[in-house]
Parts: C-alpha cells; structure tokens; sequence
C-alpha cells in the first residue's frame, strides 16, 4: 500500500496493529493492506486454513444474494453496513448489472476503507452510490445518514455481511438488527453472514483467541441457533440458514462447506 493513501484521514490509521477490513483484504488476494495485516492474516490461516476460502465463499456469497434480490425480488434499494475494501463485484456493481437504477448506501467505520470509498461511488448515471463512515454500532445514525439516498418507505435490503461478529455482545447485536428491521418496510430483507463454530469451524476458535489478542475490532463466533435468533420475525428464504457457499450455489454438492452461515430474510 502506498503512503499516500495512508495519509488521508491519517491519524485514524493505524499501521502497526492489524485491521480487519485490510486483512480480510489480504485473504482475498487484495494489495490494500500493510505489513501487520499480513503477519496475522497469515498466522490466522495456518492456525485455521480454511479462512481465505471462507472470505471467498462469503463474497461469492454476496454476489448470489444480491443478484436474486435486484433480479427476482426486484428490490432497488442496499444499504450495506461492514462493507469492507472495495474490491470486485461490489453490492453496487452486481445490483446495477442488473437494474442500473438501484441504489446503495455502504457503510464502514475502518478509516482505511473511506480513503477507498471512491472506488464505490461509481454509480451508474440512472442509480447512486453513496458512503457513510458510522459505527454498526449506532443503526440510528446509520439510518439517518442512509435516508439521504434510500427511501425507508420503500424496500429495502440490509446486509450484514460478516459485521454482527463484531458487535461482541449478543444483545446489542439483536439490537441493532431490530433497530434496522425496524427501519424498513414489509417485503424489505435482511441478508447476514456470520463465522461459527459449528459446519466443521471447531478449528477457528483458538485462531480467533489469537486474533483477539493481536488485532481489531474483537471478534466473536455464534451458533446457528444465535444467528438464525437474529432473524426471528422474518422470513427465512430457502435454502434457510447454511454454509454461505452453499446457499443457492449453482452445484451444493461440490460447494465446500466452509463455517460461516448465511441467509435471506423477508419482513413480512
Ligand atoms: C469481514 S469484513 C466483511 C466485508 C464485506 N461485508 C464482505 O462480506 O466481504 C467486515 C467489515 O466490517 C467492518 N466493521 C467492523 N466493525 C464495524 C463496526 N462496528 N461498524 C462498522 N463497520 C465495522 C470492518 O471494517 C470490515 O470492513
């Protein structure tokens, strides 16, 4: 990474203890990450391998859902918190492929991926991108920021892409994700994923303790039984709550299983 964008909104950037949204950078092939963020994405895959397959099927993942939901479900509107570096295939771009009016809001609160955000505000003419640096912690600040770009009266999908493992305590987390149900009308949706334990991840909990001790933010495994409490109220799409690389995936046999869940849910 060059110094320049090190420089941007500067202080907040910190270059000697490893980030999340730049490691998750560096398990997904990216360049956008520093010398730190190696060191431990790298010890992470040898004390858990399967993680840079996690990190691709999560985004593969990504491009599904968001394709059946600008496609079949018609829904114009994205507001994605803990949307991490740009990279290829972002919610905008998948969503405009399909309908170029739609419209996304992305929100983050890792400085380095606002000195990236431009590469997100590269919306079609007929759609916008807009990108809000907040805290998932604050869905009411979110909210207001996103309202500026989306109309809450109209659907909405919210996706919660490998955040509500960051927001350690589990009642916040439903909080917040009642918070933004809240926030959107019926036929709207919530898409998550979220790492686990469970599907095979037993490995990932003494890789987790390491990186709780060398990194940033904290981060927490759940059950499927604690993620799918996050939807309670809504409608879980099929296949329901799976693998991510398996949900509607084009051949579930072959699909790896790797240990992080995700699901589709409509607010009836
Ligand atoms: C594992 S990455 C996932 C990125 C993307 N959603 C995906 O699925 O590929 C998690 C992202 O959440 C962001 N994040 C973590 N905690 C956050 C918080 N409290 N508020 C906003 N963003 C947060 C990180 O900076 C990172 O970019």
């Amino acid at each position: 990474m060059s110094d320049d964008s090190a420089q941007q909104p500067g202080e907040r950037i910190s270059s000697h203890i490893a980030h999340n949204a730049r490691v998750w950078n560096y398990w997904l092939g990216g360049k956008d990450h520093y010398e730190v963020d190696e060191q431990v994405g790298s010890m992470v895959t040898s004390m858990y391998p399967s993680i840079g397959e996690v990190a691709r099927a999560d985004r593969a993942f990504l491009g599904r859902a968001v394709g059946f939901l600008a496609g079949e479900a018609g829904i114009r509107q994205f507001l994605d918190i803990g949307t991490g570096l740009p990279t290829v295939n972002n919610t905008h771009e998948v969503a405009q492929r399909i309908a170029p009016d739609a419209r996304i809001v992305y929100v983050d609160n890792d400085p380095i991926v606002l000195t990236h955000a431009r590469a997100l505000l590269t919306s079609s003419a007929e759609g916008a991108t807009q990108y809000v640096d907040a805290d998932a912690h604050d869905p009411q600040a979110i909210v207001e920021a996103a309202s500026g770009t989306l109309d809450f009266d109209r659907p909405v999908a919210v996706m919660l892409l490998g955040i509500l493992n960051f927001v350690v305590d589990t009642e916040k987390a439903t909080s917040i994700v009642r918070r933004l149900v809240d926030a959107i009308p019926s036929g709207s949706y919530v898409v998550l994923t979220h790492p686990t334990l469970e599907l095979g991840g037993e490995g990932n909990a003494e890789a987790m303790k390491f990186w709780n001790e060398n990194a940033t933010p904290p981060i927490t495994a759940r059950t499927g039984a604690e993620v799918a409490a996050f939807l309670d109220g809504l409608e879980i799409l099929e296949p329901g709550l799976v693998s991510c690389a398996r949900w509607r995936a084009e051949d579930t046999e072959e699909a790896p299983l790797v240990a992080q869940f995700g699901a589709v849910a409509r607010k009836p």
